[in-house]
């Protein structure tokens, strides 16, 4: 069973409307859509194998010492699929998950009531886990450690702790940032994994997988040019074939080709590389106005009207992938490939700067 916090769904409700990718008729059918194609079980959790034979065999072993898993913490770039592998273990282990995120616990009440609600073996998944507050953490601190949360009572000089046992439950936690973790905090999982962007093959399977589920028709060259096109990123790549699917009913005979790909991609403005109009106008802004940098990020963020952290976790990640931006000590650098991929010269001044 899932149960997902009312603040959750509103916050994702909210990012979805910033979304470029999204129309907004789509955004209406989005949650029932994302149910359908989640992966349950490992074997439809594409890629990442590395991560899931670990998990198995950590999942195989509690079973068999009829213990609890320990603490597990996955991050990495939004969309690769932290979320799914939470609610797949839970699957897996026949566990009911509770689902939380950090920004909604505000109170040292709200993160209390969570863990008193917890049932033996439950996991409970926090999202965006290193934006939990300091009182927050110290109550989850003996709750992980020990099972056990320390409650005060009374005021001032009466007041008194009292230790209240726990089930036993594994937390979960997901983030972009790990490096904005407290240490103790991250010190407490027992299992920390960072997920990888994908290979093209992998996203086409994805896409081909999705596609079934959705009963669109589509041909390998089809699902290739769509992975291609999705930032090496499962949840852009369902967005991206589901407009292509919209593309093929109205301007094709319905079936996803190469050519359908193509013209509903460049339709919505994204390159062969999968760059959106954020992405160039964040390289352009680089270039044209920075001489290609360094500049620093707030920078940037003031200059392109977005903020820092979608820029941080959600732009550079895959422009520093595809190696068309470089991080500095003195700030963000476009790369030689960033202007060959914008088709601008680079400049005979610039020619004796290392790009
Ligand atoms: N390995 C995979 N195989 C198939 N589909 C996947 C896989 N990983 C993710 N997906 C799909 O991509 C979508 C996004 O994944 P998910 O919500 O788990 O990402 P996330 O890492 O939690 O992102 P965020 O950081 O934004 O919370 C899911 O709806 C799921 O359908
Ligand atoms: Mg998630």
């Amino acid at each position: 069973m899932i149960i997902e916090d009312n603040k959750i769904k509103k916050q994702k409700a909210l990012t979805k409307e910033h979304n470029p990718f999204l129309s907004a008729s789509s955004i209406k059918n989005e949650d029932n859509y994302e149910k359908n194609i989640r992966p349950l079980t490992f074997d439809d959790y594409i890629g990442q194998n590395s991560i899931k034979n670990t998990l198995k065999i950590s999942i195989e072993a509690s079973k068999k010492r009829n213990t609890i898993l320990d603490h597990l913490l996955f991050y990495g770039p939004p969309g690769l699929g932290k979320t799914t592998l939470a609610t797949i273990i839970a699957h897996e282990t026949g566990a009911n998950i509770k689902i939380t995120s950090a920004p909604s616990i505000e109170r040292p009440r709200d993160i209390i009531g969570i863990l008193m609600q917890l049932k033996e073996g439950d996991v409970l998944f926090i999202d965006e886990i290193h934006r939990l507050n300091k009182i927050a953490e110290e109550i989850l601190y003996p709750a992980m450690e020990d099972f056990s949360i320390d409650l005060t009572t009374g005021k001032s000089q009466s007041v008194k702790t009292m230790r209240i046992p726990i089930p036993k439950f594994t937390l979960i936690g997901a983030t972009t940032k790990a490096g904005a973790l407290s240490g103790p905090l991250r010190d407490r999982f027992g299992i920390i994994h960072r997920l990888e962007f994908y290979t093209i093959d992998e996203l086409a399977q994805i896409i081909k997988r999705t596609s079934k589920i959705l009963n669109f028709d589509i041909d390998d060259n089809g699902a290739l040019e769509i992975a291609k096109r999705s930032r090496l990123t499962p949840r852009i790549a369902n967005r991206l074939v589901k407009r292509s699917a919209d593309w093929a009913i109205v301007k094709g005979d319905g079936k996803i080709t190469k050519q359908i790909a193509t013209d509903a991609l460049n339709a919505l403005e994204i390159d062969d590389l999968g760059l959106d109009v954020t992405d160039r106008a964040l390289l352009n802004l680089m270039i044209n106005s920075f001489d290609g940098g360094p500049v620093g990020i707030e920078t940037l963020a003031v200059a392109l009207g977005e903020d820092i952290r979608t820029i941080e976790d959600v732009y550079e990640p895959y422009l520093i992938q595809q190696g068309l931006l470089n991080r500095t000590p003195r700030g963000r650098k476009a790369t030689k490939l960033a202007y060959k991929h914008l088709n601008i010269k680079i400049d005979s001044s610039q020619l004796e700067l290392p790009l």
